[in-house]
């Protein structure tokens, strides 16, 4: 009698645990949010070629999203440490023009010997920037390494000469520690200098800060400079500047304001500090900033509208506060707008909505308010679509259903109510992040139950949430009733 007891209690005890556990699954995935918060920080987590591009690496947890900027700095380049950016791509629009580091490794291509000899003191130069930078210690350091200076250049690793001229020395991703020796007088024939994602330590050197008047594209990426950033005086070829991932202070200098050949200027990932920098307000040519990630302070200028060549525009990560200014509408060959995580507020312009060829938009981690316009509808390029984490109310606008391209929304935290959308998901759409939100209502069965819907698609919350009367209360009650049963029968049988 006792251990058929025992037995029975056993058994008893068992179902209980597992009806638990059931229970207790299906209200993590029941009443939990289904949120994510698709914020995330986008930093880029690219290293290799495509560096910039998001990872998109799509966990669904929201925590991820590349910040579509892309640095276009492409530095294919043989080297082979084997570091390209393995991660999918899904926010790149790498709009840059490519610079000339695509292809081959560079190597001389002065023709035959004798066609012209590099001059002594230009020699002298590379081989200090050898000396100074551990040569002996770099990737590859063919040709450098060498005691001939009498072929100096000729077949050296990473430089390419014309005539006698020195025009491009690229040694990306090749081990380069130390200080940049300040040689860069001798060598002014430079078009290219690409010395990125490596160890340089210091601050620009002054015969590198001015007067390089053949210079093109610098490119200083990913390395572990400081100081100021240089004025640039008297580079009229300027196009490309790539400073990204150091530590430089300061401000961007007035002078850059009269390089008008600029098109490029990356300077994510730094520690720029003082208000919006004027002088890019006058660069018509540029198409590609990057100010991401920096304490950039103050408010966005009202006459942002001027830069009308501007395709690509990050500002997110700053501490930028006040109005996103109405001109941003004169922006009109924008694909990339991110000004998310600051202090942004008032209401989303409604020029923002000109903006025909935007294909990314985060607005999202500020402070912004009123409602999402029907006329996002024009926006027909957009694939990713951030405004999360503000003070947004009103409807969803139906027109979010023609946006066919759209890959990723992200509406969530924010004070948006009425219907949850009844529309179908873009077929593109693959990341819905749409609460918490207030929506007071669920579309009918049809469209709750209809998989192409965005219903279905974006929310376990307003199929089980607590938008549904009922929904929630009735999950606990048939537990209670559960354990009341068991609790019962364990007592019967104990007595
Ligand atoms: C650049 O800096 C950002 C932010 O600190 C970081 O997340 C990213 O990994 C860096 N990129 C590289 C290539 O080091
Ligand atoms: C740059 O900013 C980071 C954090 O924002 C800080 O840790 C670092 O000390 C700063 N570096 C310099 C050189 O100011
Ligand atoms: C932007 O365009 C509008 C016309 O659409 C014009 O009135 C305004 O002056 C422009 N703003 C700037 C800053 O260029
Ligand atoms: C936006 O923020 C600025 C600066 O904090 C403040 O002066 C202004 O009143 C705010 N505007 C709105 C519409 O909240």
């Amino acid at each position: 009698m006792k251990i058929r007891n025992s037995l029975l209690l056993f058994l008893l005890f068992t179902v209980l645990l597992l009806a638990v556990a059931v229970r207790a699954q299906d209200d993590g995935t029941g009443t939990g949010d289904g949120s994510g918060d698709g914020s995330g920080d986008g930093t880029d987590t690219g290293d290799g070629t495509d560096d910039g591009t998001g990872t998109g690496d799509g966990t669904g947890d929201g925590t991820d999203t590349g910040d579509g900027t892309g640095d276009g700095t492409g530095t294919g380049d043989g080297t082979g440490d084997g570091t390209v950016d393995t991660q999918p791509a899904p926010t790149e629009s790498d709009s840059a023009p490519q610079p000339s580091s695509t292809s081959t490794p560079p190597i001389d291509d002065n023709g035959p010997a004798g066609t012209g000899a590099v001059d002594q003191a230009t020699c002298n130069a590379l081989k200090q920037i050898f000396n100074s930078m551990n040569g002996n210690g770099w990737a590859i350091n063919t040709g450098w390494s060498g005691n001939d200076m009498a072929s100096c250049c000729s077949g050296w690793f990473g430089v390419t000469c014309n005539n006698g001229a020195v025009t491009k020395i690229e040694l990306p991703y090749n081990n380069l520690v130390g200080t940049l020796p300040d040689v860069f007088g001798s060598i002014g024939t430079l078009m290219t200098l690409d010395l990125s994602h490596n160890q340089i330590s210091g601050s620009i050197p002054g015969s590198l800060s001015a007067n390089m008047a053949n210079l093109r594209f610098l490119n200083l990426d990913v390395n572990a400079m400081n100081g100021n950033l240089p004025g640039f005086q008297n580079m009229p070829m300027l196009s490309s500047i790539h400073l990204k991932n150091n530590t430089f202070t300061g401000s961007i200098p007035d002078s850059w304001g009269s390089i008008l050949t600029l098109t490029d200027i990356y300077l994510s990932n730094n520690n720029l500090t003082g208000p919006f920098p004027g002088a890019v307000l006058s660069l018509s040519q540029l198409v590609n900033l990057a100010l991401d990630n920096n304490q950039i302070n103050g408010v966005i200028p009202n006459n942002l509208g001027t830069m009308t060549s501007l395709q690509t525009f990050n500002l997110k990560d700053n501490h930028i506060l006040g109005p996103i200014p109405e001109s941003v509408g004169n922006l009109t060959g924008l694909t990339s707008l991110l000004i998310s995580h600051q202090m942004l507020n008032g209401t989303i312009p409604e020029s923002i909505y000109n903006l025909a060829n935007l294909e990314y938009l985060d607005l999202s981690n500020n402070r912004l308010r009123g409602n999402i316009s029907p006329n996002i509808g024009r926006l027909q390029k957009l694939k990713r679509i951030m405004l999360g984490h503000n003070g947004l109310n009103g409807n969803i606008p139906e027109e979010f259903g023609t946006l066919s391209a759209l890959e990723y929304i992200q509406l969530n935290f924010n004070q948006l109510n009425g219907q949850f959308p009844g529309f179908m998901a873009p077929r593109a759409l693959g990341y819905c992040y749409m609460t918490p939100n207030q929506f007071q209502l669920c579309p009918d069965q049809t469209i709750v139950g209809n998989p192409n819907s965005m219903a279905f698609q974006c929310a376990t919350d307003c199929i089980v949430g607590s938008t549904r009367p009922g929904a929630g209360s009735s999950t606990r009650v048939n537990l209670m009733t559960l354990i009341t049963l068991a609790m019962a029968a364990l007592a019967f049988v104990l007595i």
